[in-house]
């Protein structure tokens, strides 16, 4: 028979190992902290990857012009929704640090999350809940039938460029067409998601009230994931200049209510964002939490007088906020997140 040496312990993972390097420093509470956000990244990372597998089914679906299997696209739906519900706090250190391989899957994974979240938060019914996470997931099957290299040009596109990518939108449309029961609110999210308050906006150039609050809502994801997503992890650090955009196009562009209850979702410093405290040191945002919004989860890794890297902490800034050595005073746009901050929320393992 087998014997079993009750004394003997597990080996230590490499990301045990990683956290016992961290400075002795760091408090128990965000040595905790830091633990949980990684085991629900890991869960919730899971059921992105199953997510996505969907999405992809459904774009090679769309470009052989195939009808969609909703089914499977609502089960995703589902199934995200659940996890959300143990792991939202993880949503956006993964969605923002991870490396993506596809940025289209990606997007639409990520999109849809994020309005799940989104919706949430605004305290909408869950019938509308899932139909914004369904908008998330479908909203861009229409690109499946654009040619790739007008898709990806890079600069300047003419007039031909433009008419093509705009088909994109009612090319999405006449796919959920094709499917008799697809919900209003997922028609009317897909039909405006790139329409702006102003008029700026296509297929239609519609302004004002004539944009409901679902092609609001996912205006406002598109544009942002869409923005932190086109880079590599490696420029996670992103997020805090394209809310500062945005925010100047509240108003105008987007909803200004709705672009406030957004911003409490993902921080005003979103993770990823490379942050300085008053007592110079150099920090990269790894959580945040719509109670503490000035005072999020970071891991502080340099000082920042000579860039001088020490050992890293784990710093709960809301255990500090009495502190003013510990208020953050700028977002250090030129730096990005380094890779053994990286490798500590189990990002680049
Ligand atoms: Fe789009």
């Amino acid at each position: 028979m087998e014997t079993v040496n009750a004394t003997s312990v597990p080996p230590q993972t490499q990301w045990e190992q990683q956290l016992d390097a961290l400075d002795p420093k760091t408090s128990p509470a965000a040595r905790v902290g830091l633990q949980a956000l990684k085991r629900s990244m890991t869960q919730l990372g899971k059921t992105l990857d199953v997510t996505r597998a969907a999405t992809q089914n459904a774009f090679e679906r769309s470009a052989k012009g195939q009808p969609l299997d909703l089914e499977l696209l609502n089960q995703s739906v589902a199934q995200l929704q659940a996890s959300l519900d143990q792991n939202s706090l993880a949503l956006m250190t993964l969605t923002s640090l991870r490396l993506r391989d596809n940025v289209t899957y990606e997007h639409c994974c990520n999109s849809a999350a994020y309005l799940i979240a989104f919706a949430k938060t605004l305290g909408l019914p869950n019938q509308e809940i899932k139909a914004m996470g369904l908008a998330g997931l479908v909203h861009d099957l229409g690109k499946a039938r654009i040619p790739t290299d007008i898709l990806n040009k890079q600069g300047h596109l003419n007039d031909n460029d433009k008419r093509f990518i705009y088909m994109h939108v009612p090319l999405t449309l006449r796919l959920l067409k094709d499917i008799s029961d697809t919900n209003q609110t997922v028609m009317q999210a897909v039909e405006q998601h790139h329409e702006r308050l102003d008029g700026s906006g296509y297929p239609q150039g519609i302004k004002g009230g004539q944009i409901g609050r679902p092609g609001r809502m996912i205006a406002i994801v598109d544009s942002f994931e869409a923005a932190t997503s086109k880079r590599p992890y490696r420029d996670a650090n992103r997020g805090y200049a394209i809310l500062q955009e945005m925010l100047a196009d509240a108003g105008e562009k987007y909803d200004k209510t709705l672009f406030q209850a957004f911003v409490k979702l993902v921080g005003v410093y979103p993770s990823g964002s490379i942050v300085e405290l008053k007592n110079g040191m150099i920090a990269s945002v790894v959580q945040n939490s719509a109670e503490h919004l000035l005072h999020p989860l970071v891991i502080v890794f340099a000082q920042s007088s000579a860039h001088t890297v020490f050992s890293i902490q784990l710093v709960d800034l809301h255990e500090h906020a009495a502190d003013p050595d510990y208020n953050i005073i700028k977002v250090r746009s030129d730096l990005a997140p380094p890779q053994n901050v990286l490798q500590l929320v189990g990002l680049n393992e």
